[in-house]
């Protein structure tokens, strides 16, 4: 599997996740075996680019390469230079979202809303591959399979791409109307691997070994990309890897291996957002790390209010001392 000149060791990568796949999260997935992950939306609208969010996701400091930055909007030559600016700031991929169904960005008509209009699409496109092309940077995009089910257009739109050099495709199987409801189709995702030279990947609702290989093997996709199933779960990278690899399941880790996941993850997150931020953009992955543990409804209610880092791990090392470290933690069940 590659994106132009990146080669990656395996086909298994992390979704984009707005407020979730932040730098520590990302260096987090790939250590356990996801071989890409792209940085939440940057916005295109320069106004926004010396917030301290912007600062924040443009600090790709010990990221391992390629890093990638996914960047939304509906104005061409703001697109560009937003893409540019990401360069500067060490993006050596630039991918562009037309998969986001969230109104903030589907309101500008930016974001899954870009999928009824392909000549604007085409504009995009175009503008940005043109400034990335002379940096060596690769373009990418990341779709629905259309708007609503009658308007399934995903192929056009891939075509359009590839057409304008665009160097691979993400789809998530549903349409802008769909948003997280039903299932994810792969038809669509089939028939653009059948139509389509450029490297695909399949997204959506891949969230087990056994559905990873199932999805691989239907739609002929070149990669994979995990979102939600990995939120609290990043060793579902390493698993999904084994099972490709060997047909076999690595078991889940112990009580001990998560307590080491889950601390070293919540030092690297202090650290990129301090103290004050950081325990509170914690909770979420401490929720989603604990959700599936017997007997954590209680911890998290005691966890929630604090306001210390040192007392976030602490109340976690006290529950996690009384959990024998040896033991497997159970199965998800996936939400
Ligand atoms: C909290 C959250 C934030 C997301 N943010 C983005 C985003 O910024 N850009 C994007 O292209 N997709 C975004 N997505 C969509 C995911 O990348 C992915 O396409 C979708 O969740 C389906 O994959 P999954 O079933 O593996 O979760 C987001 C999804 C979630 C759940």
């Amino acid at each position: 599997m590659h994106i132009g000149p990146w080669h990656f060791a395996n086909p298994v990568f992390v979704a984009p996740m707005a407020g979730v796949t932040d730098r520590p999260y990302r260096r987090l997935c790939k250590a356990l075996g996801a071989s890409y992950a792209v940085c939440e939306m940057a916005a295109s609208n320069p106004q926004l680019w010396h917030s301290v969010k912007t600062a924040q996701r443009t600090d790709h400091t010990g990221e391992p390469d390629p890093v990638a930055v996914q960047i939304a909007g509906a104005d061409p030559a703001m697109m560009a230079e937003a893409a540019l600016f990401n360069i500067r700031k060490g993006a050596r991929i630039i991918d562009i979202n037309m998969g986001c169904p969230v109104k903030k960005v589907c309101h500008n008509a930016a974001g899954s809303a870009l999928m009824r209009q392909p000549e604007l699409v085409a504009r995009i496109l175009d503008e940005v591959v043109r400034v990335c092309l002379p940096q060596q940077v690769p373009v990418t995009l990341k779709i629905r399979t259309g708007w609503d089910r009658n308007r399934r257009n995903a192929l056009e739109i891939a075509r359009l791409a590839e057409s304008i050099g665009v160097a691979a495709v993400t789809v998530h199987g549903r349409t802008r109307c769909d948003f997280y409801q039903g299932q994810a189709e792969y038809d669509t995702i089939r028939t653009l691997k059948q139509n389509l030279a450029i490297p695909v990947i399949a997204n959506g609702d891949i969230d087990s070994p056994a559905k990873a290989r199932q999805v691989l093997d239907y739609t002929g996709a070149d990669a994979l990309m995990v979102g939600r199933a990995a939120q609290g779960r990043p060793w579902i990278f390493a698993q999904i890897n084994h099972f490709l690899a060997t047909g076999k399941h690595l078991p889940l880790p112990t009580y001990g291996q998560l307590h080491a996941h889950l601390l070293g993850h919540l030092q690297d997150h202090y650290s990129f957002y301090g103290e004050h931020s950081g325990v509170r953009s914690a909770r979420k992955h401490i929720a989603w790390y604990l959700r599936d543990l017997p007997g954590s409804t209680a911890l998290l209610s005691r966890i929630m209010p604090i306001e210390s880092s040192a007392l976030q791990s602490r109340a976690l090392d006290a529950w996690f001392s009384r959990q024998d470290p040896h033991t497997h933690i159970p199965s998800p069940t996936l939400h």
